[in-house]
C-alpha cells in the first residue's frame, strides 16, 4: 500500500512536515478515503528512505489534527471523510488569487466590494489641492496631545485599565464629555449611555446599518451624496433610493410615503453641495419619519465650523420621536488619522448598539479615548476649535475673495459653514467634470459631485455644473496662487463664455 509521496530534499521544509503535508493533501482531495489503511511508520520510513522518527513525527501531527487514527496494536487509518466533491476540487486546484464563486442566493456577492471608492489620500501630483474636508496638517495640537498622553499614562488607574477589556460602547468619561459638548453646542440633550464611541463616522454608519437596515425595506440617501455612505449601503446589499437635493438640501417632499428602513442625511452642510436644511424641512422630515416608521441617520461631519451666526440645532435635537441617530466625528477638528467618532442613538436603541459594538469590535483603543476625554474636559478642545475656526475662516474668505477677483461674480453656495464650498458654473461653461479634468492637468485639484469623496445616483443638470472646493488644507497665499491658476484654466478675464469656447470638444469626449 505505497503512498504517492514525493519528498524534495532541497526544500527548506523538514521531511516530517513534507510527509504530513503530502498525506493531508491526499486526504483532503479525496484520494485517501476514511478507513483507508496507512502503512506502518516502519514501512513508510523504508519506502521514503527517511528515519522512523521522521515518519512517526508526521503521523503524530496527522493524528493530533484529526486526519488519522492510530490505535495501539491496530493499523493506522484515515479518520475523516472529506465532505463533498466541490470541497475536494477546491483543494485539488487551490489558487488563492481566484475568488470563490458567489453563493447562488446572492448574485451580487462578488460585486459588493467592487465599488470604485475614490482615494481620499493626498494626491502628490497636484501642486494645489482644494481637497474637501482635509484638516490643516499644521493645526493638530501635538504638544497638548503629548502632554495629556503623559498625564494619562501617569495615572495608575488608567494604566490598569489598559490591561483590561473596557465597555464596548467606549470610555465613559469621553462619552460624558461628548454628551456635555452636544448639549452646549448642538442643542442635543442625551445621556452618556446613548453615546457609542466608534472608529470615525464610517464605522458609526456601519453600526447604524447593523441596527436598522432591513432586507424588506429600502435605504434612502441624498443625491448627490457622500460616497462613504452610498458604497457602504451598496456593500451591505441595501436597495438604495436617491432623494434629490436642491438649494435647500434634501427635497423632503420627494420622500416616499412608505418610508425607508434608514435615510442618510447631512442637514447642517449637505455633502457635497453645502446646502443647509431649513427648519421647515427639518420638521417635515421628522414628521415623515414618524408617519412612515422610518429612521434617519444625521451625519453632522463638519458642524464644528459655522462662520456666520450661531450653530444650528441638530436635527436630532428637534426629534421628539426617537427616530434620529446622530453621527459625529473628530476627523475635521483633530484629524481622520485618529479614527474617533461617535454615534448617538435614541434611548431605546442604546443597549442594542452597545451589544452590537461588543460583537463587532469589543470596543476601541483606550489610550486615545482617555486623552481625548481629558482634552474635552479641560476646555482646551474648545480653545483649539476657536483657533481653528479663525484659521479656516481666513482661508474661506480668501477663497471667496480670490474667486471673485479672478472670475467675477461667481455663484457660490455653502460658504457659511464647514470646510468646503460649492461654485455653480454659468450655463454656457463646460461641466464641472470637464473643468475638474482641465484643472487637474494644470496641477489644481478641484472637484465635481462625482469626485472628491462625493457620488451621484443620477446626474442632474444643476449638479453637472457644481464644482466643489475645500479650503482648510491650503494656506491663504497658496489659495491666491491656486485660484489664479484656476482662472487661467478657465480662460477668465475674457468673459465667462471664454471658458466654454476655449474648450475643444474632443478633449473630453466622455465629459458628463
Ligand atoms: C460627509 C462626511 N461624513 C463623514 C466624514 C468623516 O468620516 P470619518 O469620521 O469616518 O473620518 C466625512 C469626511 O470627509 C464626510 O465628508
Amino acid at each position: 500500500m505505497g503512498l504517492l509521496l514525493v519528498l524534495d530534499r532541497g526544500r527548506p521544509v523538514p521531511l516530517h512536515a513534507q510527509i504530513f503535508e503530502g498525506i493531508r493533501t491526499l486526504i483532503l482531495t479525496g484520494q485517501l478515503a476514511a478507513g483507508h489503511r496507512l502503512p506502518s511508520t516502519r514501512e513508510l520510513a523504508e519506502t521514503l528512505q527517511v528515519s522512523r522518527n521522521t515518519a512517526r513525527l508526521a503521523y503524530d501531527r496527522l493524528a493530533a489534527e484529526g486526519y488519522i487514527e492510530a490505535r495501539h496494536g491496530a493499523a493506522t487509518r484515515v479518520a475523516v471523510q472529506v465532505p463533498d466533491t466541490t470541497f475536494r476540487a477546491v483543494h485539488t486546484a487551490r489558487d488563492v488569487r481566484t475568488p470563490p464563486a458567489a453563493p447562488a442566493a446572492s448574485p451580487d456577492a462578488t460585486t459588493a466590494f467592487d465599488a470604485e471608492l475614490q482615494d481620499i489620500f493626498e494626491d502628490e501630483a497636484l501642486r494645489w489641492d482644494f481637497a474637501l474636508g482635509r484638516p490643516d496638517a499644521q493645526a493638530f495640537p501635538a504638544r497638548t496631545w503629548q502632554e495629556l498622553t503623559a498625564d494619562t499614562l501617569a495615572d495608575p488607574e488608567m494604566r490598569a485599565a489598559l490591561t483590561r477589556y473596557g465597555d464596548p460602547a467606549g470610555f465613559l468619561p469621553l462619552r460624558e464629555a461628548i454628551a456635555q459638548q452636544l448639549a452646549a453646542t448642538r442643542g442635543l440633550r442625551v445621556s452618556p449611555t446613548q453615546v457609542m464611541i466608534v472608529a470615525g463616522s464610517q464605522e458609526g454608519l456601519h453600526l447604524a446599518c447593523r441596527l436598522t437596515c432591513d432586507a424588506t425595506r429600502s435605504t434612502g440617501i441624498e443625491d448627490p451624496c457622500y460616497q462613504g455612505a452610498l458604497y457602504l449601503f451598496r456593500s451591505l446589499r441595501c436597495s438604495v433610493v436617491g432623494i434629490p437635493v436642491d438649494d435647500g438640501g434634501v427635497c423632503v417632499d420627494r420622500l416616499p410615503p412608505e418610508g425607508f428602513a434608514l435615510l442618510y442625511v447631512t442637514p447642517s452642510h449637505q455633502y457635497p453641495t453645502g446646502a443647509t436644511l431649513p427648519l421647515e424641512r427639518r420638521l417635515a422630515l421628522l414628521e415623515w419619519a414618524q408617519r412612515s416608521s422610518s429612521l434617519i441617520v444625521e451625519d453632522d461631519y463638519d458642524s464644528d465650523f459655522r462662520y456666520d451666526g450661531p450653530p444650528l440645532t441638530a436635527l436630532a435635537g428637534l426629534d421628539p420621536y426617537g427616530r434620529v441617530l446622530y453621527l459625529g466625528t473628530f476627523s475635521k477638528s483633530l484629524g481622520p488619522g485618529l479614527r474617533i467618532g461617535y454615534l448617538v442613538v435614541p434611548p431605546w436603541l442604546a443597549q442594542r448598539a452597545r451589544t452590537a459594538l461588543g460583537l463587532m469590535t469589543g470596543g476601541h483603543e483606550l489610550l486615545s479615548q482617555a486623552v481625548l476625554a481629558r482634552l474635552l474636559a479641560s476646555g482646551r478642545f474648545e480653545s483649539h476649535l476657536r483657533r481653528l475656526r479663525r484659521r479656516y475662516n481666513e482661508r474661506r474668505l480668501r477663497l471667496v475673495a480670490e474667486l471673485r477677483r479672478h472670475l467675477g461674480p461667481v455663484d457660490l453656495a455653502g460658504a457659511e459653514a464647514g470646510l468646503h464650498l460649492a461654485w455653480r458654473l454659468p450655463a454656457d461653461w463646460p461641466t464641472a467634470e470637464q473643468l475638474r479634468r482641465r484643472a487637474v492637468a494644470a496641477g489644481v485639484g478641484v472637484y465635481s459631485t462625482r469626485s472628491g469623496g462625493s457620488a451621484e445616483l443620477q446626474t442632474s443638470a444643476a449638479h453637472k455644473r457644481t464644482v466643489t472646493l475645500g479650503f482648510s488644507s491650503l494656506a491663504p497665499e497658496a489659495i491666491g496662487a491656486a485660484v489664479a491658476r484656476l482662472a487661467e484654466v478657465c480662460g477668465a478675464g475674457r468673459g465667462s463664455g471664454a471658458c466654454a469656447r476655449d474648450l475643444p470638444a474632443h478633449v473630453h469626449p466622455d465629459g458628463h
